[in-house]
This record gives structure tokens, sequence and C-alpha cells, in this order.
């Protein structure tokens, strides 16, 4: 098949692999402000969530020191099952997955939240729960195979 052809299927299967994972946005939007943060916390998670130190279980776990920690973790909170085994460690880039769909991360999350669908906002939460936390997370590598290829290509021009 010609070149043309060829790029036609690739984007067909791009898009459809893009579809697949489409529940979940993966942009991360800029750096987070966190000061915008709180206010954002307060209106989408202070329902059930307290993110002070001493701060009670309510609804969901309270959440000082979440950030940068293995799930499951606040003491006298009854976890969903799936939740408390799954071993995740709360990265931005989880944190990013999880308010947007926790039943997407993790199956049978009980999180009822309604998604933090601009990519900014959800920068500026993560970056007010990294305040509520003395934990320090590693950046992680880009999810994305692609994203991966396009920075390696640009550290290697810039050689
Ligand atoms: C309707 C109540 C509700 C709202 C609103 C809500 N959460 Fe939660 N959250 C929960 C519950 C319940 C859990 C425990 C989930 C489970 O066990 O599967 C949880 C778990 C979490 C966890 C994991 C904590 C741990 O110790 O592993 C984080 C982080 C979190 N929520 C952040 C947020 C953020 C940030 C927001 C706002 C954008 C938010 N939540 C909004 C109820 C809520």
């Amino acid at each position: 098949m010609g070149p043309k052809v060829y790029a036609t299927v690739l984007a067909l299967a791009l898009f459809a692999g893009g579809a697949q994972a489409a529940a979940i946005d993966p942009n991360m939007g800029g750096p987070g402000n966190a000061a915008h943060g709180e206010a954002l916390f307060k209106q989408h998670c202070s329902i059930c969530h307290q993110p002070d130190p001493g701060g009670k279980n309510g609804v969901g776990p309270a959440l000082y020191g979440a950030y940068g920690r293995r799930a499951g973790q606040a003491p006298g909170f009854t976890y969903s099952d799936n939740l408390k085994a799954s071993g995740l460690v709360w990265t931005p880039q989880l944190l990013n997955q999880w308010i947007q769909k926790p039943a997407a991360l993790v199956p049978g999350a009980k999180m009822n939240l309604a998604p933090v669908s601009v990519a900014q906002d959800r920068a500026d939460i993560i970056a007010f729960l990294a305040t509520k936390s003395t934990n320090v997370v590693k950046a992680e590598a880009p999810a994305h195979p692609a994203a991966a290829a396009t920075t390696h290509k640009k550290a290697k021009k810039a050689s």
C-alpha cells in the first residue's frame, strides 16, 4: 500500500487506541497553583475529605499525608478491598487519573465524585495535596510510549 494509505491506517489505529483510553485524560496541566487548588478542593472534595493534620475520616478518608503514600493507609477508614490491595502509591500521575474516574484506575473503588474535567484544575488540586503531605514523589517516566519517543528524539536532536 502507498504511504498515504499506510498513514490513514496508522491514524485509525492510533485513534482506536485513543478512544479506548479516552475515559481518562492523561493531560496533567501546567505547574499546579496550590492556592487555587485549595479553593477547588473545598468545592470538589471537602464534602467527603479533610486535608489538614489531625483531620478526621468522613465519607472519605482523612487526606493529610496521602500524597506520595501507598493507597489505603488512613487509620480507621474502611476502604474498598481493591483500593486497599492495589499497592498504588499516590503520584501526581495517578491522582490525575483518580480524580477523573476512580473506578477506571481501581475497579470497585467507592469514591463517587463529579469528575474534575479541566486538566489545570486537576494540577492545582494535586499541588494543594502535595502541600498536605511531607512525602516526596519522584517524577515518573511519561506514561505514553509515543511521548517517550518524542522526548528521546528531541534529546538526540539537541545533542
Ligand atoms: C462523595 C465523596 C467523595 C468526594 C466528593 C471525593 N472523595 Fe476522595 N475518596 C472518597 C472515598 C469513599 C474514598 C475511598 C475509596 C475506596 O476505598 O475505594 C476516597 C479516596 C480518596 C483518595 C485515596 C486516599 C488513600 O488513603 O488512599 C484520595 C487521594 C482522594 N480520595 C482524593 C480526593 C480528591 C482530591 C477529591 C476532590 C477532587 C475527592 N477525593 C473527592 C470519597 C470522596
